[in-house]
């Protein structure tokens, strides 16, 4: 009796509500969810959308990242697809050189083909702006891009996204978009001295995250990590900023959840929170009492 109620009530969910939960995202929320908008764009100083100017402040010195709307001068304007696609996949520029991995194309290596191309044939819209690049101010011994071969060789490596079929597809899918979209990762794992993630550390937090933010520990763990959240606490988190506790996101946590991560829909929070409560649980206290913003950060070059 039972079971047949459910079914005469699943029988009246209208089809466009369960077709519109599984819409995938268009070029610009990727463009967003993925944080090429927040990095790109210079809002504290009023810059122009993905037109570039952003300090971006490291260990190694201060790197502004780039005007990438279609201007032809100062941006974009003469890639092709092919261009962007490498940029991505193997942080090359079109002249062949190496791209410092501040541009975290050490994640973007894993998007795929279609979500690279849907991301490439919307920015080919976006308003072409006349920006200069503004030139990185790095340490003289980062300054040779040659060197940048070489961290590759050892903390890189190139390849796209594998789904692992002991997992159900809304795991597989959050996966993706916090592994290759998001790069959840690249803020929330600690490094190493050459800025690379620690790979035993992973989603275990930092106290020197990018501007020296404090990164919170995202892993289950019950005591240091979120593991007291339960999935709608984490999902809505990726939405709003709300936290379970009643305190909102602060720092780039919150810029990236305003011009990122709520554009994207709500399957796609649900999915990356099931993923991100899958992961191992690492005990790691993140120093929550020195909230100094002055801290040196070691965010990658
Ligand atoms: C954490 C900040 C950050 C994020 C997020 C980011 N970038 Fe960048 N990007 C940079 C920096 C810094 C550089 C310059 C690297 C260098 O000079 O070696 C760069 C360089 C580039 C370039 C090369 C431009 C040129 O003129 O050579 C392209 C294209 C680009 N990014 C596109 C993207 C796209 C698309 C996304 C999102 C999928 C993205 N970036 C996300 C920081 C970022
Ligand atoms: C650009 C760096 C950056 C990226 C990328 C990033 N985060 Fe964060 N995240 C932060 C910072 C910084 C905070 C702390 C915010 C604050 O101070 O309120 C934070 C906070 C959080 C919190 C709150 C934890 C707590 O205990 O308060 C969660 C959950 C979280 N992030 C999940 C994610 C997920 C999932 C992704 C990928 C979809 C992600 N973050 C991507 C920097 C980042």
């Amino acid at each position: 009796m039972r079971v047949a109620a459910a079914l005469v009530l699943l029988s009246l969910v209208p089809a466009p509500a369960l077709a519109a939960a599984a819409k995938p995202p268009s070029g610009e929320i990727l463009l967003r969810a993925a944080g090429c908008v927040t990095c790109h764009s210079d809002t504290d100083n009023k810059g122009a959308m993905l037109a570039g100017g952003r300090a971006l402040r490291t260990d190694f010195g201060t790197l502004y990242t780039p005007n990438i709307t279609p201007d032809a001068r100062t941006g974009i304007g003469n890639w092709r697809l092919e261009d962007f696609r490498r940029a991505l996949r193997e942080g090359v520029s079109p002249g062949g050189e190496h791209y410092y991995p501040a541009f975290p194309y050490t994640s973007y290596t894993r998007l795929s083909d279609k979500d690279i191309e849907l991301m490439w044939n919307y920015l080919r819209t976006v308003k072409p702006v006349f920006a200069e690049d503004r030139p990185h101010e790095l340490k003289w011994y980062v300054r040779m891009r040659r060197l940048i071969a070489a961290w590759k060789w050892v903390f890189f490596s190139q390849g796209t996204f594998t789904p692992d079929v002991k997992y159900s597809i809304s795991w597989n899918r959050g996966a993706y978009l916090v592994e290759a979209v998001a790069h959840c990762g690249e803020c929330h794992t600690p490094r190493n001295l050459a800025g690379a993630l620690k790979r035993d550390r992973r989603f275990a937090g930092t106290g020197q995250g990018p501007d020296g933010a404090i990164v919170p520990n995202i892993t289950p763990d019950r005591r240091t990590g979120i593991g007291r959240w339960s999935r709608r606490d984490v999902a809505d988190y990726l939405a709003s900023g709300a936290k379970p506790d009643g305190d909102y996101a602060g720092d780039i946590m919150a810029e990236f959840i305003d011009s990122g991560l709520t554009y994207l829909s709500a399957s796609d929070r649900n999915a990356i929170a099931e993923y991100v409560q899958s992961l191992s649980p690492v005990e790691n206290a993140v120093g929550k009492s020195n909230k100094s913003r002055k801290q040196k950060g070691d965010f990658e070059f």
